[in-house]
């Protein structure tokens, strides 16, 4: 026994071959089963994916670069918790492609967010956040009001969304463009109901003549964190995984 480990030890090539089938052999344990299950998120009742409209508001979210300033990832700490409310569920980041978390905080975290405020206070905020927040450092975003939100690709980011793992149904493709107008017009809003239960449906922006990246950007910010209701939320109860 003894004599065949100092074959290893004399020898580097056959100690590291030795160290290649070793190191081989935890990987496929650990690697092997990922490809025999269906995803390593566990599924939690009430998440969805976004609607046109939020996500076209996180879009814009991403493109202005509110990341470099907000996370979105609440840690199990106390403090946190206390402050943001429930941790993170991995299950509510599925449908972001890429995912918000960062770790940069010059600003609140924002996974949670969504409902905290009123869409009134996120407008005026968004316009002139030192109106709201004296000490705020956060730059205005004013123009947003002003901008036209482009419903031409729509249909082709959600249609991109599902290529990466997001269950869209043919009739949220198609109809992505419509139901970007229809999320902000309760009048209209019947099928877009349907095709998206739970989303929240109303002016966002407070002008019910247009439809703006801030009424995008509204939509997605109240949308944040509001898909489980923590109220009951047990992470190992039946009831909580579907
Ligand atoms: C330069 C850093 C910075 C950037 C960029 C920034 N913010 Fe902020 N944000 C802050 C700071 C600081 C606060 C806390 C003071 C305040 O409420 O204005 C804040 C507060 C907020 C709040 C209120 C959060 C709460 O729980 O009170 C929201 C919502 C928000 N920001 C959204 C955004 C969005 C959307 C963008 C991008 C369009 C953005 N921020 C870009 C720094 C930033």
């Amino acid at each position: 026994m003894w004599r065949f480990h100092r074959l290893f030890e004399k020898h580097t090539m056959i100690l590291l071959i030795g160290i290649l089938v070793v190191v081989s052999i935890g990987g496929l344990v650990q690697i092997t089963p990922l490809f025999f299950i269906e995803s390593t998120i566990e599924r939690v009742e009430g998440v969805r994916p976004y609607t046109p409209l939020e996500l076209a508001g996180r879009q814009i979210y991403i493109r202005e670069g509110c990341y470099t300033c907000h996370s979105q990832m609440v840690r199990p700490l106390r403090d946190e918790v206390e402050r943001y409310g429930h941790y993170s569920l991995a299950a509510e980041s599925m449908y972001d492609h890429p995912f918000q978390w960062g770790s940069k905080r010059t600003g609140p975290d924002l996974a949670r967010v969504g409902g905290r405020y009123s869409d009134e206070w996120h407008r005026d905020h968004l316009i002139d956040p030192r109106a709201l927040v004296p000490e705020s450092v956060m730059p205005p975003y004013a123009f947003l009001a002003g901008r036209e939100l482009d419903v031409n690709d729509a249909e082709r980011h959600l249609r991109a969304n599902r290529v990466v793992g997001v269950p869209y149904t043919d009739a949220q493709v198609e109809n992505a463009a419509a139901d970007m107008r229809a999320q902000v017009d309760p009048m209209s809003s019947f099928d877009f109901e349907r095709r998206y239960p739970g989303a929240l449906v109303r002016d966002f922006d407070g002008d019910p003549t247009r439809l703006t990246e801030m009424d995008a950007i509204i939509a997605y910010l109240q949308k944040l964190g509001t898909d489980v209701d923590f109220s009951n939320y047990e992470a190992e109860a039946p009831e909580n995984l579907r």
